[in-house]
């Protein structure tokens, strides 16, 4: 019998019981053994629920039972979650989360734990929620030196921004709808701020470059700057606007940001809406790669969760991830450095210098909206310095 516990029965951690019921015997043949959920902790009562047996309050309850070899974390945030997953490592259970905040700064760390156990920690979940991304870049992918991902990591604002542009509702609207639907965080703020994407595009530079990136050293900007003028801008030059994560490895670093990208219509990431993510991957030996599906919710989150822990408990060991805190301290470069091509809307029209230096194009159907030429981004910021400029965006 395989014994697992949940910590957390809210969105993701009620989707994992429900995933495990729906395909229980399917499941239980692939691992060739019985499997329960035998514990669930939560703070909230739960005490009319009608698995209220299975509810504990003490986690101590479940570190000390020696029959549970698989926990599943999903309360969130960092603090206990983190505690309860090193806890859990040390008394030799592996650990699945979706915790991406916690993966992301702590990952480093619970990697190491989990080795020196001889568990497993895994979290598929905590990026893109349902889509297969982690371990096609573990395993699938080891034989590339990747060159970049970029992608809609964040199923809120996609959806928000769906609702916004394409419906016509308004931002709160659009917000409470992604909350009633389970995917946002429990501090949307994070969602539409971009730090949960930030969070997201680390874990996945970490994984593909093999140096922890801090979140707090990812330039971020989330979608509330987006006006209805800026996608009727985009839409007349035959662009979208999204949220994109971006990382790109260079010879001596790498660039890594989360803000809102002009992509081209004719891009597969310009055409993923709604609560979607897609994620590109660019290696050197495939090429340019897709990863496209659900990005939050709780059925396809949760099937992240079940494959991490039948992964587990399969004993098929492929690759595990592993990452080192060990970066110089200019490994993140500096953007105004990079190179990018970008929209520029202007107060009044540019002089003719600034036309020339910077290449820019007047969006046909415009007073003053311009598509630079690609030049270093700190080059085109200096010479729009003097100029007001209303709203300015990178080009993917
Ligand atoms: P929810 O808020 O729906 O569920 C979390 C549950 O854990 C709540 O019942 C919460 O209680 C409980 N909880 C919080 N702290 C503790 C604690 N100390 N001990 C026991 N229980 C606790 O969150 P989600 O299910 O939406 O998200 C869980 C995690 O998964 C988060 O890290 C999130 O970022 C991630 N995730 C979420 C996705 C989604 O679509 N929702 C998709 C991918 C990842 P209370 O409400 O009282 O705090
Ligand atoms: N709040 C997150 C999102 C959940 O909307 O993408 C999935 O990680």
């Amino acid at each position: 019998m395989i014994n697992l516990a949940i910590f957390g029965f809210g969105t993701v951690g009620s989707g994992v019981y429900d995933v495990i019921r729906l395909n229980l015997e399917d499941i239980e043949k692939k691992l060739g053994d019985k499997v329960r959920v035998k514990y669930i902790l939560d703070i909230r009562d739960f005490s009319s629920h009608p698995l209220k047996e299975l509810f504990v309050k003490d986690i101590d309850v479940i570190l000390n039972d020696g029959e549970v070899s698989t926990v599943v974390e999903a309360m969130g945030g960092s603090h206990p979650a983190v505690d309860f997953s090193l806890a859990a490592l040390k008394k030799g259970k592996n650990v699945i989360t979706s915790n991406k905040e916690v993966v992301a700064n702590f990952g480093c760390e619970l990697l190491k734990t989990a080795k020196e156990n001889n568990v497993r920690y895994l979290f598929e979940a905590s990026v893109g929620g349902g889509i297969p991304i982690i371990r096609p870049l573990i395993t699938c992918l080891a034989g590339n030196g990747i060159q970049s991902i970029t992608g809609i990591l964040n199923g809120t604002t996609n959806f928000i921004l769906n609702e916004m542009f394409k419906n016509g509702k308004s931002f709160e609207v659009a917000l409470k709808e992604a909350q009633e639907l389970g995917y946002a965080e429990k501090n949307p703020a994070a969602d539409v701020e971009g730090l949960d994407p930030a969070r997201k595009i680390c874990i996945l530079s970490d994984i593909a470059f093999g140096h922890k990136v801090s979140p707090d050293s990812v330039p971020t900007e989330g979608i509330t700057n987006i006006t209805l003028r800026d996608v009727k801008d985009a839409e007349k030059s035959g662009y979208t606007i999204k949220l994109l994560g971006n990382v790109e490895k260079c010879e001596k670093g790498i660039y890594i940001m989360v803000c809102p990208f002009f992509v081209k219509n004719d891009a597969m990431l310009a055409n993923v809406s709604g609560v979607f993510n897609g994620v590109r991957v660019i290696g050197n030996a495939v090429g340019e790669l897709l990863f496209y599906g659900a990005g939050a919710g709780k059925m396809p989150t949760a099937s992240a969760i079940v494959a991490d822990i039948m992964d587990v408990e399969s004993k098929n060991k492929l690759f595990d991830a592993a990452w080192e805190d060990d970066a110089d301290p200019d490994y993140v470069l500096d953007i105004s450095k990079r190179e990018t091509a970008m929209y520029l809307r202007f107060e009044k029209s540019p002089d003719a210098s600034t036309v020339k230096k910077l290449g820019l194009t007047l969006i046909e159907g415009t007073d003053s909206s311009y598509i630079s030429a690609r030049l270093p981004e700190g080059e085109i910021l200096s010479a729009i310095r003097e100029h007001a400029v209303a709203s300015s965006f990178r080009i993917l």
